[in-house]
C-alpha cells in the first residue's frame, strides 16, 4: 500500500479554531510589551498579568502560528539525549538544574491547565529515549546514566509499546502531551482584558529603548512600556548578537490516522535519523528529518521518509493529511537563553535557544523572566543567563560562523541554475541569472512567476530555496521568506525586494 502525502497543514492548527485578537492600530501604554505570541510570549504574559503587571502581546500572524503551532508538543524531562549533551558541556550540576527546572515546567503547565480550565488535550504520558539500532544502545545508556544522576526517576527497559523489539531503551513515566495551539491560544485569552491586551497580525519593525520604550510596528501603531520582551523564537534584535550563538535548525513532522497497537508513551531515538512518536486522538504523528535551516538538502523526500516509516512499521491509513515543518534555535552550549538582552540591561529581555523543547523551556522562559522583571530570587537565573561566558561553546560558535562566512561568500561564486525565468517549471524555483546578478524565480501553478531578490535583509547572505516548504531560506542564520519575499521567521524583519522575473 502507498500512503499519499495529500495534507500540507499541522494538525494542531488544523483543529483549533482562530483566536481572533485585533491588530493594533493606535498608541497603548502598559508596563511590559511582549514581542511573539507563540507559547514563551502567552505564558510570560499570562504569569505577569496574574501578578498585577500589565500586558501587550504583539504577533505577527496569530497565536500560536510560529513553531509553537509546528511542533510534537511533548512535555518531558527525557528529552532524547539532551541531558548527556549538557552534562557533556556543562557539567553535572547543569544537568541537574536543567531537569529540576523541566520537572517544575511540567507541573506549571498541568497547573495553568487546571487552574485556567483550559481545554488542550493535556494527558500523562511516560517518556523513552529508545535505540533506532544496536549502535544507539550506549547513547541511551549514556542518557539513562546523566538523567539518574540528574535526578530523574528513568528506568532501562526493552519494553517501549513500539510494535517491534528495541534493544534498548530508557523511560521516565508520568510526562505529559497537549494540543499546543489550544493551550497557547486558551493563555492569551486570559491575557486580553482588564488593562492587558494580545494584538495579531501586528509585525514589531524595532525597538526603541528609550525611557519609557517605544515598541514600532509596521501598521504606525506604537506601544509604550517599561519593559520589553522579545519571544521571537530566533531573537528579532542584533544587539544581543544572537545570531552568532545560535543555529536554527528545522524538523518535519507527518500525522496520519492509525488503527491497531498504537504506543500509549511518547518516543523518540537516541540516534539518527531522528524519529519522534506520540498520538494525538486517533492519529499517530512521526517527526524527524531534521537538518540545518538553508541547507540544500530541503526536499519533500523528508516527509517521505516519515511516511515510509510510519507504513512499514503500522496500520495507518491510506492518506497522511497532516503535515508541517519548522525550525528552533539551538545553543552553541546547549543551554537555553532566557533574561537580560545585553548584560545588566534591567528593561529588553530575551527567550530563546530552547533546542526543540520549548513546550517546557518556554515555561521555564516565563517563570524565570516573571520573576526577574518583578524583583524576585529565581535559581535558575545565572544557568540560563544569556550573556554567561561559555568556553565550550566557543569551537561550535566558530564553527557557526565559519558556515555563514562560507555561504556569504561561496554562494555569490556559484552560476545561475537557468538563463531566464521561462527555463523555470511549474512548481519550481531557479537562480536565474539577470544582467551581471541573479534573481530568484519560482513559477506557481498557474504560470505565474514571482521574482526576489536573493539577498537575505538580515546580514547579507544569499537565501536558497526551500522544496520542502515553497520557501526561500537563508543558510546563515535561519530566516524564512515566502515565494513573493515576505518574512516568515527572523531574525530578518524586512521582506527579500522583489526583482521583475519576466525575463
Ligand atoms: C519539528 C519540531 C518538533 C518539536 N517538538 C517539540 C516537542 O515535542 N516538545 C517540546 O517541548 N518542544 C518541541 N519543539 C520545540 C518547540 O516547538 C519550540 O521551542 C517552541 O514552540 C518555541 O516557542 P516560542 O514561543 O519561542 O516560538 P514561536 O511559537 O515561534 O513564537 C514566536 C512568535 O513570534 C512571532 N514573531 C516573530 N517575529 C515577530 C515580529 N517581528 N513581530 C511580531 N511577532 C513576531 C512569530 O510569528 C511567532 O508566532 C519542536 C520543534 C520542532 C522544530
Ligand atoms: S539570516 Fe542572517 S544573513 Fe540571513
Amino acid at each position: 500500500m502507498t500512503v499519499s502525502l495529500r495534507g500540507s497543514e499541522s494538525i494542531w492548527l488544523a483543529t483549533a479554531d482562530g483566536a481572533g485578537f485585533p491588530t493594533l492600530d493606535r498608541d497603548v501604554e502598559v508596563d511590559v510589551a511582549i514581542v511573539g505570541g507563540g507559547i514563551a510570549g502567552a505564558t510570560t504574559a499570562l504569569l505577569l498579568k496574574r501578578l498585577g503587571v500589565r500586558v501587550a502581546v504583539l504577533e505577527r500572524e496569530t497565536v500560536a502560528a510560529g513553531a509553537t503551532g509546528y511542533t510534537t508538543a511533548k512535555i518531558t524531562a527525557l528529552q532524547s539525549t539532551r541531558l548527556s549533551d549538557i552534562r557533556s558541556n556543562n557539567g553535572a550540576d547543569a544537568a541537574a538544574a536543567y531537569a529540576r527546572a523541566t520537572l517544575d515546567a511540567i507541573a506549571r503547565i498541568d497547573a495553568l491547565v487546571q487552574q485556567e480550565g483550559i481545554e488542550c488535550d493535556f494527558e500523562r504520558r511516560d517518556a523513552f529515549t529508545y535505540a533506532g539500532d544496536q549502535q544507539e544502545v550506549a547513547s541511551v545508556e549514556q542518557e539513562a546514566a546523566a538523567a539518574q544522576e540528574a535526578g530523574l526517576p528513568v528506568e532501562l527497559t526493552t519494553e517501549t509499546g513500539l510494535p517491534w523489539e528495541v534493544p534498548a531503551a530508557v523511560r521516565l513515566a508520568g510526562q505529559a502531551q497537549f494540543q499546543p495551539v489550544l493551550y497557547t491560544r486558551g493563555l492569551a485569552q486570559r491575557v486580553d482584558g482588564d488593562g492587558s491586551h494580545v494584538f495579531e497580525r501586528t509585525h514589531v519593525t524595532g525597538v526603541d529603548m528609550g525611557a519609557p520604550c517605544r515598541v514600532e510596528t509596521a501598521g504606525g501603531g506604537t506601544i509604550t512600556a517599561e519593559r520589553v520582551v522579545v519571544a521571537t523564537n530566533y531573537p528579532l534584535l542584533d544587539r544581543g548578537l544572537f545570531f552568532a550563538r545560535l543555529e536554527a535548525t528545522r524538523s518535519y513532522c507527518i500525522a496520519l490516522p492509525v488503527r491497531g497497537d498504537v504506543p500509549e508513551g511518547m518516543l523518540i531515538t537516541a540516534g539518527q535519523p531522528t524519529r519522534s512518536l506520540r498520538t494525538f486522538r486517533d492519529h499517530l504523528i512521526v517527526g524527524g528529518e531534521g537538518h540545518q535551516t538553508g541547507a540544500a538538502d530541503a526536499q519533500p523526500e523528508r516527509y517521505e521518509a516519515l511516511v515510509e516509516f510510519a507504513r512499514r512499521h503500522f496500520d495507518v491509513g491510506p492518506e497522511a493529511p497532516y503535515r508541517w515543518s519548522t525550525q528552533d534555535g539551538m545553543p552553541v552550549d546547549s543551554l537555553p537563553y532566557i533574561g537580560p538582552y545585553t548584560p545588566g540591561s534591567k528593561r529588553l529581555y530575551v527567550a530563546a535557544g530552547f533546542m526543540k523543547w520549548g513546550m517546557t523551556n518556554a515555561t521555564i522562559a516565563a517563570t524565570l523572566l516573571t520573576d526577574l522583571m518583578t524583583d524576585r530570587d529565581n535559581p535558575y537565573a545565572a544557568r540560563f543567563d544569556p550573556n554567561r561566558v561559555s568556553l565550550r561553546g566557543l569551537p561550535k560558535t566558530a564553527k557557526l560562523n565559519l558556515h555563514a562566512g562560507r555561504e556569504f561568500f561561496g554562494a555569490r561564486a556559484t552560476p545561475a541554475e537557468a538563463s531566464s525565468s521561462a527555463e523555470v517549471p511549474v512548481g519550481e524555483a531557479r537562480v536565474v541569472r539577470s544582467g551581471a546578478g541573479k534573481v530568484g524565480v519560482f513559477r506557481d501553478e498557474d504560470g505565474g512567476v514571482h521574482g526576489v531578490s536573493l539577498r537575505c535583509t538580515h546580514l547579507g547572505c544569499l537565501v536558497r530555496f526551500n522544496d520542502a516548504e515553497r520557501s526561500w531560506d537563508c543558510p546563515c542564520h535561519g530566516s524564512r521568506f515566502d515565494i513573493d519575499g515576505a518574512v516568515l521567521a527572523g531574525p530578518a524583519t524586512k521582506p527579500l525586494e522583489p526583482r521583475d522575473a519576466e525575463r
